[in-house]
């Protein structure tokens, strides 16, 4: 499924992304593009790295 339709950028690739190190919504538009054009994924892509987060903290 997209998270970014305008840039074509899959839940799997901004995954891939997190897992690979970024941290922030700007990393992850530096890296796959995402949130590059009308943004409005951006929420998105923060709830995932949020996520993400919590699941490191309470491992
Ligand atoms: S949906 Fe991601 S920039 Fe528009």
């Amino acid at each position: 499924m997209y998270v970014c339709v305008c840039r074509a950028v899959t839940e799997n690739e901004v995954h891939d992304c997190i897992s690979s190190g970024a941290r922030s919504a700007k990393q992850v538009r530096d890296t796959t593009g995402a949130g590059g054009d009308c943004a409005s994924c951006v929420r998105k892509i923060c709830a995932m790295l949020k996520r993400s987060e919590d699941l490191i903290t309470t491992a």
